[in-house]
């Protein structure tokens, strides 16, 4: 299952509601496509599942078809609004459960950067998932706050059973939970649709309830409540359990991930798109799609973002606040 429903504001205003960050594209292929060529390492086009929306149907149906590859409509499916990914999932779980009956489902963002081995690994954790709810986690780099953190403890077949995960901590919270070893959620999971829905009527009986007696999807989605995987079964649920993951992993959340991920010229610059004049400048990120030259002097570690309604320049450590100016935009309407 692959969740495509998010917007990604820190990315603005390269991304937008109507054009999303995974379907930008930075290389030669987006990150949906990226995510889309993963999993069909590990199961045939007829086997994934996309949780979207109406204004993001397109860009998956004509970005799958890029690659060569026709997903039966049936596979997609669309939320009448977002409700966060709690919704998102059970509405996937509910669809796959109908379809296959008992199965073990593979669940992914659509916004990672994820090195393919990965994907045998969670290949052949299958049997755990018979038994816990599983995540993926990464070793942290840093105390970020806009992640998951996973406290693992006894040793459970290739992972550790978990004993505390805690989504999203403040900064003092961060720094603990990494000096206790614990690891950042990955966003991907691996779940039994029976363990799933269990511990959904345990911990969200109104969505399990809602989804149980579909009548009309619209009404559905706007009567549930609005609240993530993470906070609404992964906080509360005592059947969890963690894979570390130790591939390349990022969830190119911010222009600064971008830049600490992708290929740099030898000045550390990254251009994207542009004709440019640097001189003494390095460590930035530049972005024109205008036809502009752009040029840059005595400038060092500074994103530059031109489209052709929006300018954005930003200290590259400043890029997590991207989505500040987002939400005054929107204050403003
Ligand atoms: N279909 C659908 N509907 N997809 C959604 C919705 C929705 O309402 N909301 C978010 N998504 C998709 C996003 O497009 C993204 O691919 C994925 O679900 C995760 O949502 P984010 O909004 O990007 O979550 P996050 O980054 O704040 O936090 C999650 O991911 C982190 C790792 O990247 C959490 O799981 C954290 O614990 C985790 O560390
Ligand atoms: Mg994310």
């Amino acid at each position: 299952m692959i969740l495509a429903g998010g917007s990604g504001t820190r990315l603005w205003p390269l991304s937008r509601e109507m054009y999303p960050k995974q379907f930008l594209k930075l290389n030669d292929t987006s990150l949906f496509q990226d995510t889309v060529l993963r999993c069909l390492e590990i199961s045939n086009i007829t086997e994934i599942f996309i949780v979207t929306n109406e204004l993001q149907k397109f860009f998956v149906i004509g970005q799958i078809e890029e690659l060569g590859y026709e997903i039966p409509p049936e596979n997609i499916l669309l939320e009448p609004v977002g409700k966060n990914t709690l919704p998102a999932i059970t509405f996937g779980m509910h669809e796959i459960k109908q379809r296959f009956g008992k199965s073990t489902v593979g669940i992914f963002s659509s916004d990672h950067i994820l090195d393919k081995k990965a994907m045998e690994i969670i290949k052949n954790v299958e049997e755990l998932a018979s038994e816990y709810l599983l995540t993926f986690g990464v070793v942290p780099t840093s105390p970020h706050t806009g992640y998951g953190y996973i406290k693992p403890a006894n040793p459970i077949g290739n992972g550790f059973k978990v004993s505390e995960f805690k989504e999203k901590p403040d900064i003092f919270n961060a720094e603990k939970y990494i000096k206790e070893g614990c690891l950042w959620n990955s966003g991907i999971f691996l779940f039994d649709t029976d363990i799933f829905f269990e511990e959904l009527e345990k911990y969200a009986p109104e969505i399990n309830a809602a989804f149980n007696k579909i009548e009309d999807i619209g009404k559905l989605f706007e009567e549930i409540p609005s609240i993530s995987i993470d906070y609404g079964i992964m906080e509360k649920s005592n059947r969890v359990a963690v894979i570390k993951l130790d591939e390349r992993w990022s969830d190119l959340g911010s222009f600064k991930a971008i830049h600490d991920e992708f290929e740099k010229d030898e000045n550390n610059n990254i251009i994207l798109n542009c004709d440019n004049v640097l001189i003494n400048s390095s460590g930035n990120l530049i972005h024109s799609k205008n036809g502009k030259v752009v040029s840059l002097i005595d400038i060092n570690d500074t994103i530059v973002v031109d489209t052709p309604d929006a300018l954005l320049v930003c200290p590259k450590e400043s890029s997590q606040k991207v989505k500040d100016v987002v939400s005054s935009l929107k204050d403003r309407k």
